[in-house]
């Protein structure tokens, strides 16, 4: 069956987080003036789209996902005039621009969430989502539910001077907002549209099957949960129905690609929103492959690296949607340790993995999404001290965990790998003062120290770059419609060392090899194809074709793709 084709099938984004992209002006925190001076940058490694993470006015609690006026720019990130010039420089050279759109809550700063607070009668009180409180067998006024927030701790915070309660998801700072009120729908709408009147192409929506609540509001009696009341928030009854709104109301007027970042979506649910036919989302991003080295996704328990639980997560979304919808290809984001530095790699491997990852992952079926400094193999960071670490999450979990009696000790050498500081150091990209992100200020979080030797330009200067890998690799994608549209075949399942799957388009068929191991490890070539009609049209370690045989002797995180020519 032939795919719908699509532009943002076909394209290639690049996430810029960008406080920690370039700085300008000095002051230590990145700006849009500093993503203007790297479009080329961007454009020349092979992306057609940018998705930038919030560059709306906020308090910046989670420095940028509590938003106080979705309609302004921030001022450290510059004007507003300043955003219309980086739409039309993106635009002039072909790249489309994604912004993220934060619907779930707001900051506790924003005009409506204070006006909420400051007068009972207010219309903006039902905005959010205010109960009374209960009182406990003592007496003691105890929150409405159980429910705990994704950032630890109970979901409620106490309205001071009143018996009332306003429900957060995440933290305290993070008002949810309430759907079930049509004004509150009317406004996303709004907001929407005034983004995509400045030329905005598309959305990437934050937490977004959290916004629909299961009412009336009740206990999480399960004791297995370790987040009480997901049941009661992820993928509620209205979902679909609000998304659809968002089109009918926004989205569908403009031609848009969306991207919802999901927490962990039941399957079916996922089906619906993704399904070309029901209007809701474009894509959604699946997370389950990163869930590999931790324990139920929370990415601060590690466990040893389990390649058969990444293949699930990397090749089922790809098999699961055929057909029906579209897929997205991640391997890092904001929220999400480098990922040379996890999944058991050792850093002499740094090169082999990054480039491996790349082929392993981009050749799927899907959209890729490549995070800022993933093009270069960034690593996490040797972090000394928990305060060295700004992300309010890494310290509501060192809270956690010092509640919970584990060493500081223990837990900072936990964190140290998963943590989402890992992924916000500035860019690095040259070996001068702050790693070229700015001229010398000092910047709001730290560098990773590893700039010397890791940075775009020693990158671009080396024989091992991985930019250039990631440039062959995103152009070879682009020039073949089976690389693009093919559906996914995988092979031996089950291996715990190789991981294998071919692509396929009318009769034309690609296959993608790699060994996720640091040790050796054997590769049959799969029955269906025949050796004398197989070209090597990639490789990350020097392969040729001469080498082409029924056994092959993979070298650690070394990857093939291989063409069939009948
Ligand atoms: C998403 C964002 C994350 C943020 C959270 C709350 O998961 O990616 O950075 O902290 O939502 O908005």
């Amino acid at each position: 069956m032939a795919a719908k084709t699509n532009w943002y099938k076909e394209a290639v984004v690049y996430q810029i987080y960008p406080l920690s992209f370039m700085d300008s002006n000095n002051d230590g925190m990145g700006d849009i003036c500093g993503i203007i001076s790297k479009l080329d940058y961007i454009k020349e490694l092979g992306a057609t789209a940018i998705w930038f993470s919030p560059l709306y006015a906020s308090p910046w609690k989670d420095y940028g996902y509590d938003i106080s006026d979705y309609k302004a720019i921030h001022p450290a990130f510059g004007t507003m005039e300043d955003f219309d010039e980086l739409i039309r420089e993106c635009h002039a050279r072909g790249l489309r621009v994604m912004m993220d759109a934060v619907f779930n809550h707001t900051s506790n700063e924003h005009a409506w969430f204070k006006a909420a607070l400051a007068d009972k009668t207010s219309p903006y009180r039902d905005y959010y989502i205010i109960r009374k409180g209960k009182k406990d067998k003592e007496g003691k006024l105890i929150p409405p539910t159980n429910w705990t927030s994704s950032f630890t701790g109970p979901a409620w915070e106490r309205i001071e001077g009143t018996d009332e309660y306003y429900l957060h998801l995440f933290a305290p700072e993070q008002p949810d907002l309430n759907w079930e009120n049509p004004k509150v729908r009317e406004e996303m709408a709004g907001i929407l549209r005034f983004w995509l009147e400045k030329g905005v192409d598309g959305f990437r929506f934050d937490v977004f099957n959290m916004i629909s609540k299961v009412y009336p509001f009740k206990d999480d009696k399960n004791p297995l949960h370790f987040q009480k009341g997901v049941q009661y928030y992820v993928d509620g009854p209205r979902m679909h129905e609000f998304l659809k709104e968002l089109n009918d109301k926004a989205l569908s007027l403009y031609d848009t690609y969306t991207v919802g970042e999901s927490y962990t979506p039941d399957e079916e649910h996922a089906y619906r929103y993704i399904n070309e036919e029901s209007g809701e989302l474009d894509t959604i991003f699946h997370f389950e492959h990163l869930a590999a080295d931790n324990i139920f996704g929370l990415k601060m328990i590690p466990k040893p690296f389990n390649l058969r639980q990444f293949k699930r997560g990397l090749i089922d979304t790809q098999l699961r949607y055929h057909g029906s919808g579209w897929n997205t290809l991640v391997l890092e984001n904001h929220d999400q340790a480098r990922c040379v530095s996890r999944f058991g790699i050792k850093k002499k491997y740094r090169y082999e993995a990054a480039t491996f990852l790349a082929m392993i992952t981009y050749l799927g079926w899907g959209t890729p999404f490549i995070y800022q400094g993933q093009e270069i193999g960034m690593t996490n960071t040797d972090f000394k001290s928990r305060g060295e670490m700004k992300d309010p999450v890494t310290h509501f979990i060192f809270d956690l965990a010092k509640g919970l009696h584990v060493p500081d000790s223990v837990s900072f050498r936990m964190m140290k790998g998963a943590a989402r500081d890992n992924a916000r150091t500035p860019m690095q990209w040259d070996a001068s003062v702050n790693a070229g992100f700015n001229k010398g200020a000092e910047p709001w979080q730290c560098v990773n120290p590893d700039y010397k030797k890791i940075n775009v330009s020693a990158d671009l200067a080396s024989d091992k770059s991985i930019y250039r890998f990631y440039q062959k690799l995103l152009a070879l994608r682009k020039s073949e419609d089976t690389l693009i549209y093919g559906n996914t075949i995988e092979y031996y399942p089950d291996d715990r060392q190789v991981i294998t799957y071919s692509r396929c388009y009318g009769d034309k068929r690609f296959l993608i090899v790699g060994n996720f191991s640091g040790v050796r490890a054997d590769f049959i070539m799969p029955s269906d194809f025949e050796l004398d009609e197989l070209s090597i049209r990639m490789t990350n370690l020097g392969r040729s074709d001469a080498e082409i045989a029924e056994v092959l002797h993979l070298e650690p995180y070394e990857a093939i793709l291989f063409e069939e020519n009948r």
